[in-house]
Formats: structure tokens, C-alpha cells, sequence
């Protein structure tokens, strides 16, 4: 398993350009599977992840062209399974986004029900009650969701959430979108990669209204075609490298990022004491405020509020505020792994509940360190960027999941980084 050997102390300084975002590019791979004619995606980021969702559109009979590392060509003619496979789903959960179009489409889709994962349980209860709303019937066969839609149709109705889901949004919009007549889902999820997902789907021909707001309204249509679109920027890695810059006293342009996309985010490390500057649409300027960083309390709420993606992220930036910072946790019930890690490296953090409290500035000290989820190990990099001495991080497949070559990004800002790994060196992030 590879590990990341960081050298910390030093102030991260330069450009850095940001890649397309792996919640948006995953449900937009799975739309494909909604037309047989060719759908051509840009700035796919070459992540874990977007390999898995490859491999799955391929072993379901899609072929996938990549003319550049990060275009994708997807044409889903010749689908001859509606099964997304166990060794699959075990591996990312994000597969179950493939039920909806299956169903949409064929009328029928067997997913293997994803288990849990290192920051809860995760089910998808919301996503099979919303289902069964359209008409579909559905079934637990030997751990597998079988999900059939009587006469190979669904039909559209209104859909309620009883909690914001984003992959049960965008599963359901996708269902929707070739159901006979009209869809309302309320307590839609507004974030981002939804109104990038829609905008993607109307471009194929479907007819989404009020993506971003709670309220989406869906007109089914008889089939969807080809389009060609390219995928936003990742706001969560915009995020981390916004507090890579602040936690190690350095000062880091960040472009091809979009700032809209995570105002909440951007306002809170703003109060923490962190000087964010937009030179342009799309290029933030970020580094330590001189009054030195604050302890600020923060809320992870759905979108438009604080993600909980950021969440692990601003724990380890807490540590080297003034003073004490309470950061609730409401979206997750075991999100907080990484702060186990953290204590180990010196900082003050008491768990209580869903609140962690942080007691700053603690000085860090490198340690072996062990990374147990995406987010988590994007804390734990950054936190061994700021600390005294060597960090060993083990299990770094984690971030690999979802931040493209994190290595040769930080090392070109200056980060004591590299990759020890007991295969070949990984080509993503050579040098
Ligand atoms: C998406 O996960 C993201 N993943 C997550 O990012 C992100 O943390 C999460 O949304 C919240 O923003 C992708 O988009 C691929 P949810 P998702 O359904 O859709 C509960 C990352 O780091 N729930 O919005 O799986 C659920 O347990 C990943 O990139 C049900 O109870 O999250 C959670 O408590 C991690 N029943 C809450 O709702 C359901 O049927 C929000 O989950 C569905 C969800």
C-alpha cells in the first residue's frame, strides 16, 4: 500500500491549477447510460474513482474513448447487463448512480446494496423509496437491489425527500427524466454537481427545471441523444488547497477553480483569518490573513452552507488557530476519524457527540499516521505540512480517490512530499 513521506515547516507557494470535480463527473458518467448515442465529457478528473465508474459503464456494455486523459466518450449502445457488480460497489458506493438510469432506460437494474463506509453507514433507502414512487418495484435478492419498472415504464409523480440526499437527487432526476409525464422532487439537493448534472442531461434533451434550488421539476421525454460537456471545477479540492496555503503561512493562485461554487467556505475561512482575493471569475489568491489565523465555529450543512466535505480540512487548520473552535458535524454520524490522527500529532481536539472541540494553536509533530477516508487524508496531508519533523502517512489509496496527482501539485508549490510505494511509482504522480 503507498504511503506519502512529508517533510513538514515549509511555506507552500505558486500556482496551482484545479481539477474537474469528482462529484459531478461521477453522476455525468452515469447520465451516459441513458442514451446510445455518444456522449462526450471534458476535464474528467483522473481519479480512483472515475476509473472505477469507467470500468463499471465497460462491464456494462458501454464503450469509453479517452482521446485526452481527461475527455471521456461515452456510448452506452450496447448495454447487455443492468447488474453493477458486487467487487464494484464495494469499492464506491457512487455506483449505485447507475441504478436510476438503468431503470430509466431499460426498466430494469440489479446494484449490489453498498455497505457502509468508514464515515457511516450510508443507505439508500431514500433513493428505493423514491424509486418505487415512479412505479418501479424493488427487491433485496442475496444483497443485491433489484429494481423493475412494471412494463419497462416509469411514471412520473411528486417526490418528497425526508432528508437531503445528493446521489438520491441526482439517481432520481436521472430515473425521471424518461418517465411518462411530469417529476417534482422537493427537498432537492442544491449543490453544484446537481445544476451540473442538469445541465449535462438537458443538453442530451431532457427537460430539468430549478436545478440548484430544492425544487426540481422533470418532463419526461421518449429518449435522449448525444452532447458534449465539460465538468465544473472540484469546489472541495478549491477548498483544500485554500487551507493548505493558510496552515502553512504560504501564498497560493489557485485557477480553473470557480469561487461561487463554495461562498459558504470562503466566508468562514475568511473570518478564521484567512485572505482570500478572486483576481478573476475563475483564479483565487489565497494566504494567512497577518493578524494570524482564529478560532471560528462551523456547521456542516447541505449546500449552500458549509460542506461536510471541508469539514476534516478545517479541523486541521483549527489546530493552529488562537483559541477554541466548535465544529459540528451534522450529515455524517462518524466523520470525525481524522482527529484521532491529529491528537497523535499533538493537537488538543475533545470529542463529544457530533461536536469536536478544538483548543489552539498546538505546535504539530510528525508522526506515523494512518488515513481511513477520502476527506480525513486531506486533513492528515495537511496537518503534516505544518508539523515539526517527518509525517508517514499509510493508506493514501484513500486520497487517491478523489484528488488528481496531489503529490506533483504540492510539490510544486514547494511541499517536502513524495510517494513511497511498494509497487511501481504510480504515473499519476511521478515526480
Ligand atoms: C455525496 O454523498 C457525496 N458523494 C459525498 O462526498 C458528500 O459527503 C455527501 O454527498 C454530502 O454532501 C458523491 O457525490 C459521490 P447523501 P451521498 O446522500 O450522496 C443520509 C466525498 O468525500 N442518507 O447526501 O452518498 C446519509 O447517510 C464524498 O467526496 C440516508 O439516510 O450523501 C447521510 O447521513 C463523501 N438515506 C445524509 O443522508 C439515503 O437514501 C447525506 O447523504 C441517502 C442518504
Amino acid at each position: 500500500m503507498d504511503k506519502f513521506l512529508i517533510q513538514g515547516g515549509k511555506a507552500l507557494n505558486g500556482k496551482v491549477e484545479i481539477s474537474g470535480a469528482k462529484n459531478s463527473a461521477l453522476p455525468c458518467l452515469a447520465a451516459a447510460l441513458l442514451t446510445a448515442e455518444t456522449v462526450t465529457l471534458h476535464n474528467v478528473p483522473y481519479v480512483k474513482d472515475l476509473i472505477t465508474q469507467r470500468r463499471l459503464l465497460e462491464d456494462l456494455g458501454a464503450t469509453v474513448l479517452t482521446p485526452e486523459l481527461r475527455t471521456h466518450k461515452i456510448t452506452a449502445k450496447n448495454i447487455e447487463t443492468f447488474q453493477a457488480p458486487y467487487e464494484l460497489v464495494k469499492t464506491m458506493r457512487a455506483s449505485v448512480l447507475a441504478l436510476g438510469p438503468l431503470l430509466a432506460r431499460f426498466g430494469q437494474a440489479r446494484v449490489s446494496l453498498p455497505g457502509g463506509c468508514a464515515i457511516g453507514t450510508r443507505p439508500i433507502d431514500l433513493h428505493l423509496k423514491a424509486f418505487e414512487k415512479l412505479g418501479a418495484t424493488v427487491e433485496l435478492e442475496s444483497g443485491d437491489v433489484v429494481a423493475r419498472a412494471p412494463n419497462g415504464r416509469l411514471v412520473g409523480t411528486d417526490i418528497e425527500f425526508e432528508k437531503v440526499t445528493v446521489t438520491g437527487t441526482e439517481n432520481v432526476m436521472m430515473a425521471a427524466s424518461l418517465a411518462d409525464g411530469k417529476t417534482v422532487i422537493k427537498n432537492a439537493a442544491c449543490e453544484p454537481e446537481i445544476e451540473d448534472l442538469a445541465e449535462l442531461m438537458n443538453r442530451m434533451g431532457a427537460r430539468i427545471k430549478g436545478a440548484g434550488t430544492d425544487t426540481l421539476e422533470i418532463e419526461g421525454v421518449e429518449a435522449l441523444g448525444a452532447a458534449e460537456h465539460t465538468i465544473i471545477p472540484d469546489r472541495i479540492e478549491t477548498g483544500t488547497f485554500i487551507v493548505a496555503a493558510a496552515i502553512t503561512g504560504g501564498e497560493i493562485e489557485i485557477a480553473r477553480c470557480n469561487p461561487d461554487h463554495l461562498r459558504a467556505v470562503i466566508e468562514k475561512l475568511g473570518e478564521a483569518g484567512v485572505d482570500i482575493e478572486e483576481l478573476n471569475p475563475s483564479t483565487l489568491s489565497v494566504k494567512r490573513s497577518a493578524g494570524g489565523l482564529k478560532a471560528k465555529d462551523v456547521i456542516t450543512e447541505p449546500h449552500p452552507l458549509f460542506p461536510t466535505d471541508m469539514q476534516a480540512q478545517y479541523m486541521a487548520l483549527m489546530t493552529q488557530a488562537e483559541g477554541d473552535s466548535v465544529i459540528k458535524e451534522t450529515i455524517f454520524e462518524n466523520r470525525f476519524m481524522h482527529a484521532s490522527e491529529l491528537i497523535r500529532m499533538g493537537a488538543n481536539i475533545a470529542i463529544s457527540g457530533n461536536e469536536a472541540t478544538v483548543h489552539g494553536k498546538t505546535q504539530l509533530a510528525g508522526a506515523r499516521i494512518l488515513a481511513s477516508d477520502l476527506r480525513a487524508s486531506a486533513s492528515l496531508v495537511l496537518a503534516a505540512l505544518c508539523a515539526d519533523g517527518e509525517t508517514m502517512i499509510d493508506r493514501v489509496y484513500h486520497i487517491d480517490r478523489g484528488y488528481e496527482s496531489i503529490v506533483r501539485k504540492l510539490r510544486s508549490l514547494g511541499a517536502n512530499i513524495e510517494r513511497i510505494t511498494e509497487s511501481t511509482a504510480s504515473s499519476a504522480d511521478a515526480g
